[in-house]
């Protein structure tokens, strides 16, 4: 073959490669609203920045005909790239070849990019759309997912590992994102189950869809699986490099800081007027983050799940931090078992990659009840209060409004290494809230009192003498468990000082081989 040969040859195979299981499957994959492989490499990553290795990879299986079968790549399309310019490890499985479903060959692709993106320290990020285990490859499937799922969570904490699930997820496929850091499905395009709904039909009787069973409103809403769900294929690429951004390279850089504009002095009067004077009343927490943030940037994650609590990124003077707030205007802000669950795995994910946690406090307690504690809540509660006392990146925490009984302790409290804790005059810390506390304190009283009205004096006047002494910030303050009462409208500079300050924190746990977090 002479020199010109084996560059047309080269030059084919490509062209080859490039269609995948072939324009018939192409155009399926267009008719069920998806794009192919090679079309989301284009949107995901910098212009021209894809390398790709192991296009010429084929399957080694003779058996049920394979050996009349092949496709070059082999079903996922494997390599790096640049987001923003910094090196990101990607995987692109193609549904156009054997529905994207898993072989030995094709596991091997994903496991080289992924060992050496922890060798040079690069997040990786995987597309995954696939039928799971390639059912003609037998346990040769089965090992190679067990391949990956070692090496997620070998980088587990060291790089950030995100995955996008844009069609079918079934069986392993579903596994390797549930042990990466973030989640991400397309609406109305993806579903994720470890057992689809025949299966589900045939053992336990259940008929239901597949959008019922695995959709993205459900594990976004009901199971908390996805932490982000995109309307089309377009968003979940913009919100996947938006991701990027907040994040370091791994576990040993610090986040990239960016150019701010917005003033870090920036005073907003409105903060002063936020809070309902009376403290039944709700607010809605993400207008204070949005209006404290630069740029009024706020990277939601969990959405619609457990919203009683907020978490999510957001930069402070171009630095980028993770926040956690209760929100009152669901549940009352309460900490329940999947608040506590949300919250936990944020405050773990942001200690792993060195950024700090800014933690907004109005919170009434735990809640209470017979379903919360047959659930757990006493386990899951303990997550959050050992994820926050684990932390050691730079903890600021501001109480805005209630901090009762153990919630007190739990949002990143003094008593738990918190670096910086103010409280917003409005502040309210106190082993429980009024009504609570005057039941227990004054049972015996107030079951003497026969009549309704006098008893309803009784309870006010209490209340009014608990107030006085616990509804305020100073008791706290005067033990130095708070800081410092700042007014509400300086508290984007409040928090950028003390990040500032705090850039060069350095805090250590005991050697051990890990932690045993109440699981
Ligand atoms: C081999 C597969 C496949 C698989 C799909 N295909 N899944 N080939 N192994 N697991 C092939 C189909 O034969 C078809 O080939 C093409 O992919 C497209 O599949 P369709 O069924 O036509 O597509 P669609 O109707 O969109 O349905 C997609 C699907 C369905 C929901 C994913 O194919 C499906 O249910 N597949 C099986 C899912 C599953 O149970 N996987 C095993 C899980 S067990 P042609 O040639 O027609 O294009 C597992 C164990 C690991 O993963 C556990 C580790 C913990």
């Amino acid at each position: 073959m002479s020199h010109r040969d084996k560059i047309k040859e080269l030059i084919d195979k490509r062209a080859e490669a490039k269609l995948g299981g072939g324009q018939k499957r192409i155009d399926s994959q267009h008719a069920k609203g998806k794009l192919t492989a090679r079309e989301r490499i284009a949107l995901l990553l910098d212009d021209g920045s894809f390398e790709e290795y192991d296009m010429f990879v084929t399957h080694h299986t003779t058996d049920f005909g394979l050996d009349k079968q092949k496709y070059l790549s082999d079903g996922v399309i494997t390599g790096h790239g640049t987001i923003d310019g910094r090196l990101v490890y990607v995987f692109f499985q193609d549904f156009t070849v054997f529905g994207g479903s898993l072989s030995e060959a094709y596991a091997a692709k994903i496991c080289k990019i992924m060992d050496q993106a922890l060798k040079v320290g690069a997040p990786v990020i995987g597309i995954n759309d696939s039928g799971g285990a390639r059912i003609q490859e037998g346990v040769k499937s089965l090992a190679g997912y067990a391949e990956i799922f070692q090496r997620n969570i070998m980088a587990s904490g060291v790089i950030p590992q995100i995955s996008a699930i844009l069609g079918p997820c079934a069986g392993g496929a579903v596994y390797s994102p549930a042990l990466t850091d973030f989640i991400l499905m397309a609406d109305k395009t993806s579903y994720m189950f470890v057992t689809g709904p025949k299966v589900s039909k045939t053992v336990t009787g259940e008929d239901i869809t597949e959008e019922e069973l695995g959709g993205a409103k459900v594990h976004a809403t009901k199971s908390g699986v996805a932490h982000f769900v995109a309307q089309n294929e377009e968003e979940s690429t913009l919100l996947i490099r938006k991701l990027m951004s907040y994040l370091p390279q791994n576990n040993l850089e610090d986040p990239p800081i960016t150019p701010c504009t917005d003033p870090i002095d920036r005073i907003d009067d409105a903060l002063n007027e936020i809070i309902p004077e009376s403290p039944n009343l709700p607010y809605d927490v993400k207008d204070i983050i949005y209006t404290i943030v630069d740029d009024h940037e706020f990277l939601e994650i969990h959405r619609q799940y457990a919203r009683n609590i907020v978490v999510g990124f957001a930069k402070f003077n171009g630095m980028p931090v993770g926040i956690v707030a209760n929100q009152p205007s669901f549940l009352a802000g309460v900490l329940d078992i999947d608040a506590s669950r949300k919250a936990a795995r944020f405050v773990r994910f942001c200690d792993s990659f060195n950024l700090p946690i800014i933690t907004l406090v109005d919170v009434p307690g735990f809640l209470p009840g017979s379903a919360q504690e047959y659930g757990g809540i006493i386990l899951h509660g303990a997550k959050l209060l050992f994820a926050y006392g684990e932390a050691t990146v730079p903890k600021i925490t501001i109480i805005l409004r209630k901090a009762y009984g153990g919630a007190y302790d739990v949002m990143s409290s003094k008593h738990l290494r918190g670096d910086v804790n103010y409280s917003w005059p409005m502040g309210e810390i106190a082993v429980m809230g009024p009504k609570g506390a005057i039941e227990v304190l004054h049972f015996k009283e107030l079951r003497a009192i026969a009549d309704d009205e006098e008893r309803e004096k009784f309870i006010t006047e209490k209340e009014e003498e608990y107030r006085t002494k616990f509804a305020n910030p100073y008791e706290a303050a005067q033990y130095g468990y708070i800081d410092d009462v700042i007014e509400p409208r300086n508290t984007r500079f409040r928090i950028i000082k003390a990040l500032k300050t705090l850039a060069t924190k350095k805090d250590y746990n005991p050697p051990k081989k890990h932690s045993n977090i109440p699981l």
